[in-house]
Parts: C-alpha cells; sequence; structure tokens
C-alpha cells in the first residue's frame, strides 16, 4: 500500500523570544519551576503585524522551496488552527491568496493541538481520491492571542509558529512509501478539561484558554498510548521499527511517559518543547521540519506523528518519508 508522500517541510517563528526568567517578573513564577515540570526554556511570541496567516504563509513558502515546487502547483491547502486571523474567511484562503495560487480547495480544520494531525489525514484521503494533487498541509497559531497572561497555571505553557508541508497524492509511489495509516479520535465529554471561554456564537468576545492541567497530562499519556498502539497494529509494524517519533510538544514529562509506555527509546524521539513551548496544531510540523533540516530524519525513514488537545481530540499517523 502507498500513500500520499510528503515531499517538503518548512517552518516559521515569530522573531521575539520570550524567556522562562521574563515572565517570572511579571507574574509568580520560576524559570526552574517551568523548566522541571515542563521542559520548556523560552517560546517564540508574535509581534504586532504578525498573525496566524503570516505565519503560515511564511512557513507555506518555506515548504515550497523545500519541496522544489511552485505555489502554482498546489490544489489543497488544509489549515489546522484555534486561532485564526478572523472567524472567517478560512485563514487557508488568505494563505493561498498570499501565495497567488487561488482557484483550488482551501479550508481550516479546528482540533486544536491534534489539529495538524487532523489536517494531514484529511489531506491525505483528498489526494487518495484523485480531487487534488498536491497539498499544502499548515499548522499555524497565534496563541499568545487567547492567554490569560495573569494565569500562571497556563501562560508559560505556549508559544507563536507555523509549520507546513507538501503532500504529494500517491501516484506511481513505491509500495510502502508515504503515509502508511492514521488514527483520529474525539471525545467531546472532555470538553471543560481544555477550552476557550468565548467564541462568536456564545460571548461575541475572543476569551481566554482555560485548562485543568493535570487531568490533561493524565488523559494524554493513556490516550496517546493507545492510538499509537492502533497505528501500529494497521501498519503491521512494530514500535522497535519507527526511525523517529514526532510528538506534539506540551511537556517534556509527556513525551518521555508515552515513550516508555511503548517501549521507545527517548533518542528516537524530537523534542523542541524547550524552544518552541507549546505551539498547539504547529508543534508537530515545526518539530518535523525542525528535524528534517537538522539531518536527523531523512528519507526513507519510517516516522510517526502523534498529537493530544482539546475537545479532547487526539490521532497519530505513521508515513515513511
Ligand atoms: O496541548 C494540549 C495538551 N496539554 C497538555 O498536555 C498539558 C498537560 N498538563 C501539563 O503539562 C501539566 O499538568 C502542567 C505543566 C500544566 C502542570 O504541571 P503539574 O506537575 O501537573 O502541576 P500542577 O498543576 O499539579 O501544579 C503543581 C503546583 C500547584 O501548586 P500547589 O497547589 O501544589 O501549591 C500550582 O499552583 O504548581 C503550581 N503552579 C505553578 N507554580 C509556579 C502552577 N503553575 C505554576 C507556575 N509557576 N507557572
Amino acid at each position: 500500500m502507498s500513500g500520499s508522500r510528503i515531499i517538503g517541510s518548512g517552518s516559521a517563528l515569530p522573531e521575539r523570544v520570550v524567556t522562562n526568567a521574563e515572565l517570572a517578573e511579571r507574574i509568580d513564577t520560576s524559570d526552574e519551576w517551568i523548566i522541571e515540570r515542563t521542559g520548556i526554556r523560552q517560546r517564540h511570541i508574535a509581534g504586532e503585524g504578525e498573525t496566524t496567516s503570516t505565519l503560515a504563509t511564511a512557513a507555506a513558502r518555506a515548504a515550497l522551496a523545500d519541496a522544489g515546487i511552485d505555489a502554482s502547483e498546489i490544489d489543497l491547502i488544509v489549515l489546522a488552527t484555534a486561532t485564526p486571523d478572523n472567524t472567517f474567511p478560512a485563514t487557508a484562503t488568505k494563505v493561498q491568496a498570499a501565495l497567488g495560487c487561488n482557484g483550488g480547495i482551501a479550508f481550516d480544520v479546528a482540533a486544536v493541538c491534534s489539529g495538524f494531525l487532523y489536517a494531514l489525514t484529511t489531506a491525505d484521503s483528498l489526494l487518495k481520491t484523485g480531487m487534488a494533487k498536491r497539498a499544502l498541509v499548515i499548522g499555524a497559531e497565534t496563541f499568545s492571542r487567547i492567554l490569560d497572561w495573569e494565569d500562571r497555571t497556563t501562560c508559560v505553557l505556549f508559544g507563536d509558529g507555523a509549520g507546513a508541508i507538501v503532500l504529494e497524492a500517491p501516484g506511481d509511489n513505491a509500495p510502502g512509501t508515504g503515509v502508511l495509516a492514521s488514527r483520529l479520535h474525539a471525545d467531546g465529554a472532555q470538553h471543560d478539561l481544555l477550552y476557550v471561554d468565548g467564541g462568536p456564537s456564545t460571548t461575541q468576545t475572543v476569551g481566554h484558554l482555560r485548562m485543568k492541567g493535570r487531568e490533561v497530562f493524565r488523559h494524554a499519556v493513556v490516550n496517546l498510548s493507545s492510538v499509537l498502539n492502533e497505528v501500529l497494529e494497521d501498519a503491521d509494524i512494530s514500535a522497535s521499527q519507527i526511525d523517529w517519533v514526532v510528538p506534539h510538544q506540551a511537556n517534556a514529562r509527556i513525551l518521555d511517559a508515552t515513550a516508555k509506555k511503548l517501549g521507545i527509546p527517548a533518542e528516537k524521539v524530537i523534542v523542541t518543547v524547550q524552544s518552541h513551548a507549546n505551539t498547539s496544531a504547529a508543534s508537530v510540523p515545526l518539530a518535523y521540519d525542525t528535524a528534517r533540516k537538522d539531518g536527523r530524519i531523512k528519507d526513507g525513514d519510517l516516522v510517526m506523528f502523534e498529537a493530544m488537545g482539546g475537545g479532547f481530540t487526539w490521532g497519530a499517523c505513521l508515513a515513511r518519508i
């Protein structure tokens, strides 16, 4: 079986870096607490003029350059975000206009931190039907704009950024390449553990992120281990065959616990949470691009992507690069 292939990746981060020490000047926290509990040392925060669409467009351009293709060859854009530029139209259409590849399919996916997994799986499915040939799959967020900067239990955890991949329809790919298996899940009953307390249809305000961190942590390890096992079973592959895990970057302790549960050595897990913090839907493609560009992930490697977030939503996807 062959699936859609990842033929390029790119990422973009706001220029401004905010360290833990800077946050500790404003709220009752410390560099030690943040590092010990999360692994985070710094995050990038969007400045004036930087929005989800500008970061997404920069990441998309970098991915197109990496793939060596022109924007005119893109006929599908799926953009995962929980922080769109506007309620509508979709931020994907703004990116499409900025890239100048109008006319194809473009829409947003809202699955918060699992957004990139949902977008990747949706794009792969559309490419397999023949409706499109080359897709940009983007995760882009400006979570700094929905944080309550007085709430130390959440504001230290998140950052802004964008990551993108170019995904090509299976075509004549060799068997066993590209996306091999994907699974997605949601459990809407867990809404109150991680949500935004505003929105156009409820408060007519943007609202702020609210999270019961300890409970989310507990669910994350259980749900991720379970979906990873499902994907391994679907692909008929054992955990020891995986070259790299590219997880959602919420907390270094979640990454450790999940890898341990599956028996995957820590050296095979791509970790960027120390420098990006939790960038929600952007974190998986940002981590993937980081490890592609520094040469760790190579052509032919077997890579597992996984994420869990608000909703709850969670998912995993296995791909041969
Ligand atoms: O991306 C979507 C998915 N999100 C996640 O996966 C996040 C999952 N959760 C987590 O990563 C962790 O639960 C947190 C990092 C959010 C919190 O770590 P924790 O070890 O679960 O800490 P806690 O919530 O149990 O809080 C421990 C203590 C509390 O004080 P008391 O009640 O023990 O006196 C908190 O008030 O730490 C306190 N605390 C802080 N102290 C200093 C909470 N936030 C801070 C802070 N600085 N920023």
